[in-house]
């Protein structure tokens, strides 16, 4: 061998090892297909990866392990929900290391915003399953979701309070918790509300970590305003509720309207009574009224959790990934599977959903609910709905 072989061998070998690094997608037909599942399974918002491992459990457990010819592997990592950098370096190595083809889970805003860039990087499509801020899918060509958007559930809800005169909702005051989705949420209920005429006399915002609600809901209290309009991400529902019930304002008259966030299926068995009445707006409740949902909470039972929307994030998230690597006939490149899931519709536990080819954001029906007790069950039942709704972005 000449050195010139020897330098030409080298730079082969070190571009390919390029190759393997660059292209995590590559793996051949009879390797498993996998997906790297990031959740937050400990710290403050568990209930979210719980609910979400449960259904990506339930969904393979339904659908088996076997699609077009590749077993479908989960790595699942816990990222504890709070810290984005530890997001984005378990993101990192499940790509390197592990040669994950999809990402998938981020349980809230900021984890998806970190995670953005590693996705474009490696060319590997991340699906969105929870957080729910409007930009995070123009943060990546490769991001696709299939939870919500909150001003995708906030505009039905505000739209409703102005429709209906009878309760004479004239004036409201925002609370939110003070990050991506709580100021979108904020924004758009203050767009929707005034510009039907009504009229948003203070606009709070409470911290996302350790947050004490009783001096906002004092200073509600004391404006008295016709209601409060609500979002507090999934796990924190039942301590508002409480120091609600607590500070007597909904013995003040004061109505709480909140997007579903606040009465999530997940916690009103510990909410209670305390929610009884309140109207919310929202793509999923435990309750929905169909043989698809049916079905699936009771599949949902059977492994110890009550089903939430979270839940059916992680149960859609799954059926994108299914569905397309279907129709690339078992092909991991990650511009083939991301072409595969732009525009697809199915009937999901949810009701109708698309998503939508242009945007990788989920259409779907945003329902309005009552808290009822049906049956000895504390439950979010839907009363009207907006159908095939699109984010309508802030
Ligand atoms: C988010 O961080 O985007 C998020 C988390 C939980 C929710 C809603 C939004 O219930």
């Amino acid at each position: 061998m000449t050195s010139n072989d020897y330098r030409r061998g080298l730079v082969l070998a070190a571009m390919a090892a390029l190759t393997t690094f660059m292209m995590p997608g590559s793996a051949t037909a009879d390797e498993p297909f996998k997906i790297g599942l990031i959740l937050p399974m400990s710290g403050p918002f568990a209930s979210t990866g719980k609910e979400i491992a449960t259904a990506v459990r339930v969904y393979q457990k339904k659908y088996g392990d076997n699609v077009a010819g590749r077993k479908v592997e989960i790595i699942l990592k816990d990222d504890g929900g709070i810290q984005p950098d530890l997001t984005k370096r378990l993101a990192q190595e499940l790509v390197t290391k592990d040669h994950v083809q999809v990402l998938a889970g981020f349980g809230l805003t900021p984890l998806a915003m970190a995670t953005a860039p590693i996705a474009t990087q490696a060319k590997v499509p991340m699906v969105v399953m929870a957080a729910a801020t409007s930009i995070i899918p123009t943060k990546s060509p490769y991001i696709v979701r299939t939870g919500f958007t909150l001003p995708q559930v906030t505009a039905p809800l505000a739209d409703w309070a102005i429709k209906h005169k009878e309760l004479k909702l004239k004036s409201v005051i925002t609370l939110v918790s003070d990050y991506g989705p709580g100021i979108d949420a904020e924004k758009t209920f203050v767009a929707h509300f005034t510009a039907g005429g009504g009229k948003v006399v203070d606009s709070l915002r409470a911290p996302l970590q350790n947050p004490d609600f009783a001096p906002f809901l004092q200073r509600i209290k004391d404006a008295k305003p016709d209601a409060v309009f609500i979002f507090v991400p999934s796990g924190v529902g039942t301590a508002v509720m409480k120091q609600f019930a607590e500070r007597g304002l909904d013995k003040a008259g004061i109505r709480l309207i909140a997007t579903g966030d606040l009465t999530d299926d997940n916690e009103m068995e510990n909410i209670g009574a305390a929610a009884q009445g309140v109207i919310t707006s929202f793509h999923y409740s435990a309750a929905h009224d169909s043989p698809e949902n049916k079905a699936y909470v009771a599949e949902m039972a059977k492994l110890g959790v009550r089903a939430n929307f979270h839940s059916v994030g992680g149960y859609d998230g799954m059926h994108v990934v299914y569905e397309a690597l279907k129709k690339t006939g078992g092909d991991s490149d990650g511009d083939k599977l991301l072409a595969a899931m732009k525009g697809l519709s199915w009937m999901s536990v949810r009701g109708p959903v698309t998503i939508d080819p242009d945007t990788r954001d989920i259409i779907q029906n945003v329902y309005l609910r009552r808290v009822e007790n049906v049956n000895g069950v504390w439950s979010n039942v839907e009363f009207d709905k907006v159908e095939k709704f699109k984010d309508p972005g802030v």
